[in-house]
């Protein structure tokens, strides 16, 4: 049995578990005041650019640190046009995963495989990591329509030239032309889930840059971090919980929570390192999960939705994060809750590539320190004496 010493943990007030609340980096890629409920990417509030912009022009805005001019938002769209395609391997590869394999896990796989295409061994400027990013961007949504098409036991769909990334990636999914609305929804949901600072998932990627490694190794770094049910994963989480409530004879969300509370079960969609209030971001999602429901005809999710925030905020005065209200949207969306994780690294792709460049090119390999717990330098014992 190991040993631990007794640390008096008082002598290193400084361990901040989880890294919570330590300053690692200076950033332009976002802002975020917890108390407040407010967000900013590249000095644009996260509610002007869901009135204003579009998920291509926040790309823009990610990488560059300005939005861009009409002529660089269209030589933009255009390279993300052509460069949706996907290697003739990764379609391969997809066709022959696991059909039941997770959809975060064959993404994962995949955009690793892009790494084996490129020849190129510059892995620091600034021009050839942007081409990166938008190839990482145009393919990341073709890699999550092929996989559903595959298991589903339909023909991949493959990209058109034209078209926004909402457009695009529902209609290689569905097979069929997205409407209007459910691109402009759709592509809302990509403005929100962009950026948000110094998460898990860009951390990871900052992490693996800061050795200047390749960014499709940070991205696949950030792809494994970001499907953890208490990151990235919750939204799925959300939808089967809700699933799990619409399966009982007379559902009670009140009593279906209490109960999750009472067993010390988290609630997924909820809570937050940063926020301390209502994620601004929920808001824009509870009012498209309302309509969405009410259109589709799903209302007793979003009814359901509401007595779960309520519960959360009498019971544990805890608010909805990012997560909560986006599972209600994709579903009423036609779209199967396994995917809303990927749906999620389609979006955060943005940001990682963001954070990647920006660290790059004001790189310090990160490497923090960890308090050694154990006896040292002990006498060595033989086996048989063990
Ligand atoms: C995302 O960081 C980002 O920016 C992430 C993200 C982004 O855009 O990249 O915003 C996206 O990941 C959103 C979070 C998605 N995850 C979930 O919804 C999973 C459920 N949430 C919790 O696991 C939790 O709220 C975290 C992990 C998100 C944050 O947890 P913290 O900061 O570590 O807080 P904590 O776990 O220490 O909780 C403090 C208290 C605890 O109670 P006590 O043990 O002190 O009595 O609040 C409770 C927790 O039990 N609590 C919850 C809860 N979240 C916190 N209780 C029930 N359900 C919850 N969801």
């Amino acid at each position: 049995m190991t040993t631990v010493v007794d640390v008096d943990l008082s002598q290193y007030p400084y361990i901040n578990k989880g890294l919570e609340g330590i300053v690692a980096f200076t950033t332009n890629k976002s802002f975020i005041d917890g108390v407040a409920g407010e967000l900013i990417y590249g000095g644009y509030n996260i509610n002007t650019l869901a009135e204003n912009s579009t998920f291509e022009e926040v790309c823009f805005l990610l990488w560059e640190d300005r939005l861009p001019t009409t002529e660089e938002l269209n030589t933009l769209k255009k390279a993300l046009q052509e460069n949706r395609e996907l290697p003739e391997n990764v379609i391969n590869f997809i066709k022959s995963v696991n059909k039941k394999a997770e959809p975060m896990s064959v993404l994962r796989t995949a955009v690793s495989m892009l790494a084996d295409e490129d020849e190129n061994r510059d892995f620091k400027s600034h021009d050839v990591n942007y081409e990166r990013s938008v190839k990482l961007t145009a393919k990341i949504p073709t890699i999550i329509a092929a996989f559903h098409r595959v298991r589903e036991g339909h023909d991949i769909v493959a990209p058109l030239k034209t078209g926004s990334t909402s457009f695009n990636f529902l209609y290689m999914l569905n097979g069929v032309e997205p409407g209007e609305k459910a691109e402009k929804v759709f592509d809302l949901c990509l403005i929100l889930h962009a950026e948000h600072g110094m998460n898990a998932s860009t951390f990871t990627a900052r992490a693996v840059c800061s050795t200047e490694a390749d960014i499709y190794s940070a991205v696949t770094g950030a792809i494994g971090s970001l499907k953890g049910p208490l990151h990235g994963g919750a939204n799925t989480a959300v939808m089967n919980m809700l699933l799990e409530l619409q399966k009982q004879p007379n559902p009670d969300p009140v009593e279906f929570v209490k109960g999750k509370l009472a067993r010390k079960e988290k609630i997924m969609g909820f809570g937050h390192r940063v926020y301390k209030t209502f994620d601004p971001r929920a808001h824009h999602l509870q009012k498209l999960a309302k309509a969405l429901a009410e259109e589709t005809g799903h209302v007793e999710l979003y009814e359901w939705s509401m007595a779960i925030l309520n519960t959360m905020k009498s019971e544990k005065n805890i608010d909805p994060n990012v997560d909560f209200f986006s599972a209600t949207v994709y579903y009423s969306m036609g779209i199967m809750p396994d995917l809303y994780t990927a749906i999620f690294a389609l979006s955060r792709i943005s940001g990682w590539a963001g954070h990647f460049m920006e660290q790059m090119e004001n790189n310090r390999l990160i490497r923090p320190k960890a308090l050694f717990m154990l006896e040292k330098n002990k006498k060595w014992t033989a086996i048989e004496n063990r």
